[in-house]
């Protein structure tokens, strides 16, 4: 049985890279998931993040958030360089992970394009879709969770940790933009994306997600949870 992406969405600091592990040790320990595992029905779990989900990708990540050349990075460039970054965290890493089973919790993935580089940058968005699906040869989240934060606090929550890097220093309305993109994504893709609000503190948000994910299993996996 093919495996399952789970994609973690939203603004700067909207706790996504807590949550993550958070979700990966609280299914490692539930029973249903254990028995899954049991019974091969489930290979793994493996948690992942674009930009560098790989080696390439981890030179894509320096070069996209590090970057400080005379020139400012065209929004075209930026475009491509985080469609290279999936094309190869695809092929390498998600596609081989599902084939086999495996469970893979992934720190952002298409709509972060969609919403970023569409949304925040004002590229189009057909060009954005076609790209997404030359980066994945259409693979689609299977349930995506989008951290619903206002742009201020998650940008007031990344300026206490300190070292913005290049995203991150964009303009409060180049956030807000991309928070409305989010929105609009969630509200185009009701199959797939579940809001949760991240305005809570870290354990009420952890527990709103496994609430919701813990629903998805039993229903992905209905016939091997009722032997
Ligand atoms: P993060 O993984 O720490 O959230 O940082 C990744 C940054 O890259 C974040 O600012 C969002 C941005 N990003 C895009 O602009 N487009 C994309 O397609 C992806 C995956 C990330």
């Amino acid at each position: 049985m093919p495996g399952k992406l789970l994609v973690f969405e939203g603004v700067e600091g909207c706790g996504k890279s807590t949550q993550l592990p958070i979700l990966q040790a609280t299914l490692l320990k539930h029973r249903a998931f254990q028995r899954l595992q049991e019974q091969h029905a489930v290979s793994g779990l493996l948690t992942t993040r674009e930009p560098g989900g790989t080696e390439l990708g981890l030179g894509l990540r320096h070069l996209l958030l590090g970057y400080q050349g005379r020139a400012a990075m065209a929004s075209r460039a930026e475009l491509l360089l985080y469609a290279a970054d999936r094309a190869q965290h695809v092929e390498e890493v998600i596609k081989p992970a599902l084939a086999e089973g495996c469970w893979v919790l992934c720190d952002r993935f298409i709509d972060s394009t969609v919403a970023y580089q569409g949304y925040g940058r004002g590229l189009d968005l057909d060009l954005i879709d076609q790209l997404n699906r030359v980066a994945t040869g259409g693979l689609v989240p299977d349930l995506t969770l989008w951290l619903q934060l206002d742009a201020e606090v998650g940008l007031a929550r990344t300026q206490q940790r300190g070292g913005a890097d290049r995203m991150e220093q964009a303009d409060l309305s180049f956030h807000q933009r991309v928070q409305g993109g989010f929105a609009a994504l969630a509200a185009q893709h009701r199959e797939r994306i579940v809001a949760i609000d991240a305005a809570a503190g870290v354990e009420a948000v952890a527990r709103e997600i496994f609430a919701v994910v813990e629903g998805y299993l039993q229903q992905w996996y209905a016939p091997n949870l009722m032997t």
